[in-house]
């Protein structure tokens, strides 16, 4: 119920049309009501009294009152859906706000395919449930109301036989509701386990055909295929088992009728067309009745989803700014990793007491192995996780007491995999600066070295690039990336193996690059090929989260310790190669 009135204060914006809808509805339903009206006019004054002129007048009322309905059903479907379609927009997008504000922990935690499943089928459900059933509840809910009204005001006591039946079927009604509102949940479950392993396996597709795995993720895809598909037997078995249950009921209040009123009739209490009239009512009412508790029922569903999109709309998004955030002044960079513990999962450390202090452009390089936590340290710069413990001080400032959107605009990320959209190279560079012109991010691209493979791309610079930009090369992309953080002109620089996906000569070139983006910029180097690194002011050295060495190439070497290892190790396999 909650779920419900809070969906319904959605519709809040679209008071007056729905306000609109509302009337056409009851005009609507109204001129339903007039149906049996003329059949009891039909047989007690033009049947049994033979009056022609009546008959004429109902024949041109048969018209007239279906003509307007007609234009009233035409106002309530459109009002309606319009208003419907509005609310599910906004949900929509509210959902999609939410997203975007999440920390990156709550996607870490879970599947793409089940946050679709939300975006979509969730959203798609409580549609039906606002568009649909909110038409079917008031029309039917008027035609009810006007029946039971018609009849009282023909015949109270035959209308009291229909009453009894009432409360036994708004007690199924219930019943059955809850029953649908559980399976509703399980069936939403079941669809977004659909939705994950199909985004799973779609885009795995590669590692899918290399392995030949095809026959097996068939099978996998089968198995939650066939639960979604029991899930939803369970909720038609609850939902085709609630009609002829309310059915049957209404038989029995029809035969208490036809036994009561042929009394009627046949000792003068009523007339024939009265009572035929009011059969006819009775019998309209099951429409209404069937159909509310049909109504009741996907309310139910729908509602299941409904908690789902307002459980992920009220959840906690992880990281906020601090009420007193304040706006992070232009960064001169100074970077201070202060005694920082950090973990991803609860008793599982991925850095511990780290110390590290960057002076303004200074180049620092992160060494360790894989694992170690070198993309942690990357990661915690612009706050995209809080520390467990200790402090990151940016020019002195705690990264905690700025807003994100300050730190981050003045930090620029290479990343271990560079993501790209699908639009052209040109929109794709310019995601490192919107207001960037067409000029400035030639120019990035050229500083990148990006520029020479973008020319030979078919429609250059206008070149639509696929889903996750998958016609380029991994170096290729890693140029846009740069191309990107060029563009951006940020304070401080983070390379994450920025040239790990290219071969030696390009990786020339697009050294040559990041140096001179390097330059006047506090930069924080994560290579595996040390050859990158020599001329770095600090290099740091990591091992399980901890800090194990940290001084020049040249002091590290003299010192022999994990570094001097690494460095034999490539060193001799330089020399093989
Ligand atoms: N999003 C995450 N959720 C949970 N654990 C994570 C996450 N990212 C990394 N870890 C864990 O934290 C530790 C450090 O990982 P990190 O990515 O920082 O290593 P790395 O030094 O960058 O390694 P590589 O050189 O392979 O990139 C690892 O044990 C890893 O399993
Ligand atoms: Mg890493």
């Amino acid at each position: 119920m909650n779920s419900y009135l809070r969906l319904l204060s959605y519709i809040k914006p679209y008071k007056l049309r729905l306000i609109s809808a509302i009337l056409c509805m009851i005009i609507a339903a109204g001129c339903n009501l007039y149906l049996p009206w003329i059949i009891k006019d039909m047989i007690d004054d033009v049947l049994l009294n033979k009056d022609m002129e009546t008959m004429k007048w109902i024949c041109i009322g048969v018209v007239v009152v279906f003509l307007i309905r007609g234009v009233f059903y035409f106002g309530q479907t459109y009002l309606v859906s319009y208003v419907g379609q509005r609310v599910i927009v906004d949900v929509r997008s509210q959902l999609f706000k939410k997203f975007q504000r999440v920390s990156p922990a709550y996607y870490d935690k879970h599947q793409t395919g089940a946050i679709m499943s939300y975006v979509t089928n969730d959203v798609g459900a409580m549609q039906a449930a606002v568009i649909d059933n909110l038409v079917d509840l008031i029309t039917e809910a008027s035609i009810l109301v006007g029946s039971i009204g018609m009849m009282i005001y023909l015949n109270w006591q035959l209308t009291l036989i229909i009453m009894v039946v009432v409360p036994m079927v708004s007690f199924a009604m219930k019943k059955f509701g809850r029953k649908q509102k559980s399976t509703g949940t399980v069936i939403q479950e079941r669809i977004s386990d659909v939705t994950s392993r199909l985004q799973e396996s779609v885009s795995a597709a590669r590692v899918v055909k290399s392995f030949v795995r095809e026959e097996y993720e068939i099978k996998r895809f089968d198995e939650v295929n066939y639960l979604s598909f029991r899930a939803n037997m369970k909720n038609v078995q609850v939902s085709s088992f609630m009609n002829p249950t309310v059915e049957t009921l209404a038989a029995m209040a029809v035969a208490g009728l036809l036994w009561v009123g042929g009394y009627m009739v046949t000792s003068d209490v009523i007339t024939a067309g009265e009572l035929v009239a009011f059969l006819t009512y009775g019998v309209n009412l099951a429409n209404p009745v069937k159909r509310l508790s049909r109504v009741y029922g996907n309310i139910q569903k729908a509602m299941a989803s409904a908690d789902r999109v307002f459980g992920v709309l009220d959840m906690d998004e992880g990281l906020y700014n601090k009420e007193n955030a304040v706006v992070m002044p232009p960064i001169k960079g100074k970077v201070e990793i202060k005694d920082v513990t950090f973990s991803y999962t609860e008793g599982e450390p991925a850095l511990e007491h780290l110390n590290i202090t960057a002076e303004p452009g200074q180049m620092i390089a992160l060494v360790g192995p894989s694992g170690s936590g070198k993309s942690t340290i990357a990661n915690l710069l612009p706050r995209f996780y809080d520390v467990d413990s200790g402090a990151i001080l940016i020019d002195g400032m705690d990264v905690r007491d700025v807003t994100m959107a300050s730190l981050r605009e003045q930090i620029g990320i290479v990343p271990q995999e560079t993501m790209l959209f699908s639009t052209t190279v040109m929109e794709n560079i310019r995601y490192g600066r919107l207001e960037a012109t067409d000029e400035e991010v030639i120019a990035a691209a050229k500083a990148a070295n990006a520029d020479e493979f973008i020319q030979d791309l078919p429609d250059k610079y206008n070149t639509e690039l696929g889903e996750r930009g998958l016609n380029l090369s991994g170096g290729q992309r890693q140029r846009m990336a740069i191309a990107r953080a060029i563009l951006k002109n940020p304070a401080i620089l983070i390379l994450d193996e920025a040239t790990s996906a290219l071969d030696t000569e390009s990786e020339k070139i697009v050294q040559e690059a990041l140096d001179k983006l390097m330059v006047g910029r506090t930069s924080f180097v994560i290579a595996h090929r040390l050859s990158t690194i020599f001329n770095a002011d600090q290099i740091f050295v990591v091992e399980d989260g901890r800090l194990k060495e940290h001084g020049t190439h040249d002091e590290l070497l003299a010192r022999g310790g994990l570094y001097k290892t690494l460095y034999d190790i490539q060193f001799r396999q330089g020399e093989g190669a």
